[in-house]
């Protein structure tokens, strides 16, 4: 059967797209084009509104599209999954599948069930007390050159505006071991960055189902897997930043010099409110030792305008925090109120208009960012690891498109004919566009 994987929201759902393709191409199923899949996989998020939204309209569009062909179904995974459950089944009749986080594992024996057996639904929206485990019978053939791998799921932090824990259930971290023959299966396969996820990587061992390996051991296990070039990680708290995991910058090679470490609010006030467990000093302080740490660090964060009781001058402080700061990028965001959430009974909310005011400030600020931190790479030598082809022609050449060890794109020509796809390149950066560099290459080694 032809199927079609839809990821929204975070890199979670990309992760978790991506090991349910692995795994239903294991069992015999056919990755395709959404114009050709009788399958449709989405990855939903409920982090904000517009996302929620979306999925209904995806749902929608699905039903338009495919609902003639009677083979033809839906599977539904995510946080939108967690929270709504069956009911999605009623208003979305091409929906015969639910899964939760936790249900995942038990996703692609689901589907080749459902695939078999037109009359019936399931869901899986329990949550489990441990990691649930996830077959690892990948087929063997080569897979891009990054990956991302989760090691824990879900939250125990509450942040006051985040339905996260509600969605994705108490934090379980993952055991080493089955980390280790993930990203060892990976690295067989030709994978040479991997990107471990989780919502709070710097907890990660510090629950109940974890092994009791901190997350700096975690890194060093990772590094010393043969083949593995690049880690990242991603989501980082900076309440749980510890000096073991920052001193891992400096110590280790593969560690990339990035991190996003989203602040949320440059107001004590307002970060207090959040509950979110450090202040702007304390975040500050971080800043301050991953520079040191890594001086060539880039630096990411996600922020929110408008939260409940926020004034002008807290504002003003979170303007100000980005711009002492120095980030190189940033997401920002528009409060909204969630469903269970602490914040949503917080008064008093912030008006419609002065929230876009504020977030087309904090925009206006985060692209300046942006562009001063790709302009500064201009001149500089760097190493590209090839994702694929670029959408722009060279010319002299096609043009290939990768990730210098910032995470920032770098598109650059190369002569001759062949796949470079998981090479390194070493490149000298020419020019800076909007949200990506121009490279030439020095002279290539793998
Ligand atoms: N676990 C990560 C963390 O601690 O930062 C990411 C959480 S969430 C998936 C991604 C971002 O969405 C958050 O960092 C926050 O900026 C934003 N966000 C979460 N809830 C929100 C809300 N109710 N309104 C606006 N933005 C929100
Ligand atoms: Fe949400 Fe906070 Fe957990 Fe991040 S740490 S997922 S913002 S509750
Ligand atoms: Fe969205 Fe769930 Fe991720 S709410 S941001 S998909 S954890």
């Amino acid at each position: 059967m032809k199927f079609h994987v839809t990821a929204m929201g975070c890199q979670m759902n990309v992760g978790d797209g991506d090991w349910l393709t692995r795994a239903l191409v294991s069992r015999g199923f056919t990755p395709a084009r959404e114009d050709q899949a009788e399958l449709f996989i989405l990855f939903t998020c409920s982090v904000r509104e517009k996302p929620e939204q979306k999925v209904a309209s995806e749902l929608g569009r699905i039903a338009d599209r495919h609902g003639a062909n009677p083979r033809a179904f839906v599977a539904v995974g995510g946080c939108v999954a967690q929270q709504c459950g069956t009911a999605l089944w009623r208003r979305f009749p091409m929906v015969r599948l639910v899964f939760g986080t936790d249900g995942l594992a038990g996703a692609p024996a689901a589907l080749a069930r459902l695939a078999d057996e037109p009359g019936l639904r399931l869901s899986l929206l329990d949550f489990t007390e441990t990691y649930p485990e996830r077959d690892q019978a990948w087929p063997d053939d080569r897979l891009p050159p990054k990956a991302f791998v989760s090691i824990m799921q879900g939250c125990d932090n509450f942040c006051a505006y985040c339905i996260v824990p509600f969605v994705r259930g108490r934090q379980k971290s993952r055991g080493l071991p089955a980390v280790l023959a993930e990203v060892e299966a990976l690295a067989a396969r030709g994978v040479r960055e991997v990107t471990l996820l989780g919502q709070n990587v710097n907890s990660y061992g510090l629950d109940r189902a974890g092994d009791g390996t901190s997350f700096a051991r975690l890194l060093d296990a990772v590094a010393a897997v043969p083949g593995i070039a690049r880690i990242r990680f991603t989501t980082s708290h900076p309440k749980d930043l510890s000096d073991d995991v920052i001193a891992r910058f400096a110590a280790l090679p593969e560690l990339c010099p990035a991190l996003h470490l989203p602040v949320q609010s440059g107001s004590d006030a307002v970060l207090a409110r959040m509950g979110r467990g450090y202040d702007r000093a304390a975040y500050r302080r971080l800043v301050d030792k991953l520079r040191q740490a890594r001086p060539d660090i880039a630096l990411t964060t996600d922020l929110i305008v408008g939260f409940p009781g926020e004034t002008e001058a807290d504002f003003r402080l979170t303007l100000d925090l980005v711009r002492d700061v120095g980030f190189d990028s940033g997401f920002s965001f528009m409060y909204g109120d969630r469903p269970a959430t602490a914040s949503e009974r917080m008064e008093p909310k912030i008006a419609q208009d002065v929230k876009s005011a504020r977030l087309a400030e904090l925009q206006a600020l985060l692209d300046e960012r942006l562009a001063a931190s790709l302009a500064a790479q201009v001149g500089r030598t760097t190493e590209v690891l090839i994702e694929g082809q670029s959408r722009r022609e060279g010319p002299d050449g096609p043009s290939w498109r990768g990730r210098d060890p910032g995470g920032r794109i770098v598109n650059i020509a190369l002569p001759g004919p062949g796949d470079v796809v998981g090479r390194f390149v070493r490149a000298r950066i020419r020019q800076a566009k909007k949200h990506s560099l121009i490279g030439e290459a020095e002279a290539d080694h793998d």
